[in-house]
């Protein structure tokens, strides 16, 4: 393995090229324990817990695994065409190391989406294999009646698909609105991740969603302290419950 220098080592958080890594360093643009270094060849032993780029004290970490409280309106692409995306969210250098968001969210709905720049956590938790459930919170436009309830327990047949499919679990909640109105909230968990499926699912047996949250993707929750748009690295717990 080639010597840990500081040259690669800054390279590798993100911050470009080994050859504009240099740069950065020999311009004066890195410190380390409140000293500029300014040889990009220093050697490391080991990976040091955080460096300054820029005047900003950051995590060296190399592989990452994060999880967002994103935001409605919010796309989940890369190239977003009519929003921002949740990749404006998380510092500029993530996306040059390479991360990615696990399954998405589309731009009108919200919640939990984790990101990784790890291609083996990513499949896992994408894997039918694993069977992860995605639990979702959705606010519907007309009561929920029984015999919804009892067609998307047995499973319903959505246009262009090959096997119908079911909600995993389902509870509903009784949620009195500030006006006093009472809103028709479902909490919804199902297995696959197919394209606008809950959404689908539900116009399937007479209904309509008109908002949809997700609160969790397997034994993983949302946080809910981070607020909307917010993010944070995930626990390490959090990383083995979902690979084990
Ligand atoms: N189902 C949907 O309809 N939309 C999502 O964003 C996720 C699941």
């Amino acid at each position: 393995m080639p010597a840990l220098t500081l040259e690669r080592l800054v390279a590798s958080m993100g911050f470009g090229s080994r050859k504009e890594a240099r740069a950065l360093i020999r311009a004066g643009m890195v410190e380390m324990d409140g000293n500029v270094v300014d040889d990009p060849f220093v050697e490391f032993k080991s990976r040091p817990e955080f460096i300054t780029v820029n005047g900003e004290e950051v995590t060296t970490v190399e592989k990452l695994y994060i999880m967002m409280d994103k935001p409605l309106d919010v796309e989940c692409s890369h190239n977003a065409r009519d929003h921002q995306s949740i990749y404006d969210l998380l510092p500029e250098r993530f996306t040059a190391m390479g991360l990615q968001s696990v399954g998405r969210l589309d731009a009108d709905s919200s919640g939990l989406i984790l990101l990784s720049n790890q291609g083996d956590f990513i499949h896992k938790v994408e894997s039918p294999k694993k069977g992860y459930l995605k639990k979702y919170r959705v606010e519907l436009a007309r009561p929920f009646t029984e015999e919804q309830k009892a067609e998307l327990l047995k499973g319903v047949m959505l246009k262009d698909e090959r096997r119908p499919v079911l909600a995993r679990e389902l509870s509903e909640e009784q949620v009195t609105a500030a006006d006093g109105t009472v809103q028709n909230t479902v909490v919804i968990s199902i297995g696959e991740g197919l394209y606008h499926q809950v959404r689908r699912m539900f116009a399937a047996v007479g209904n309509h969603v008109m908002t949809l949250s997700r609160e969790a993707i397997g034994p993983v929750t949302m946080d809910t302290t981070l607020g909307v748009g917010g993010w944070r690295f995930m626990t390490e717990e959090e990383v083995a419950s979902l690979t084990k």
